[in-house]
């Protein structure tokens, strides 16, 4: 009986800990990146516009691989502010696999 209890809390903790990881890419998406990169990934906010951010499934991006979409957020890239030492390389292999997301 306790054993089964046992189970259960450890197969309850790894499925929240999928979870949670699974968001961290998209709350620092929506506290960081949002406002330009706008909700879609489609850069279509005022400060997307004026800092001329592309759609994330434009043909140029679609071509860039993961490291290099990983590469432009943590050194910048002309008005893609640098994020190396704002957030972790954890946080942005997060951030950038939820970008992935929105390519689709
Ligand atoms: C101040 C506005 C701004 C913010 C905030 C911002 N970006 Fe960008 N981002 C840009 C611009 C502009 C570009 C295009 C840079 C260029 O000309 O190559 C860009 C480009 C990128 C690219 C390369 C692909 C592309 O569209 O050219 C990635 C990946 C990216 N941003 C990720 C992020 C992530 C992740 C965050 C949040 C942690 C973020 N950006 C926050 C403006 C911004």
């Amino acid at each position: 009986m306790l054993k089964r209890i046992t189970v259960t809390c450890f197969v309850t903790l790894l499925a929240a800990g999928t979870v949670s990881f699974a968001q961290d890419g998209a709350a620092t998406y929506k506290s960081k990146c949002q406002m330009c990169h706008g909700a879609t990934g489609m850069a279509d906010t005022p400060a997307g516009k004026s800092t001329k951010a592309r759609p994330f499934n434009d043909p140029e991006v679609m071509k860039m691989s993961e490291a290099d979409l990983i590469n432009v957020t943590t050194n910048g890239h002309n008005k893609m502010p640098a994020y190396k030492g704002k957030l972790t390389d954890a946080q942005i292999k997060d951030v950038v696999a939820y970008i992935k997301t929105l390519q689709k």
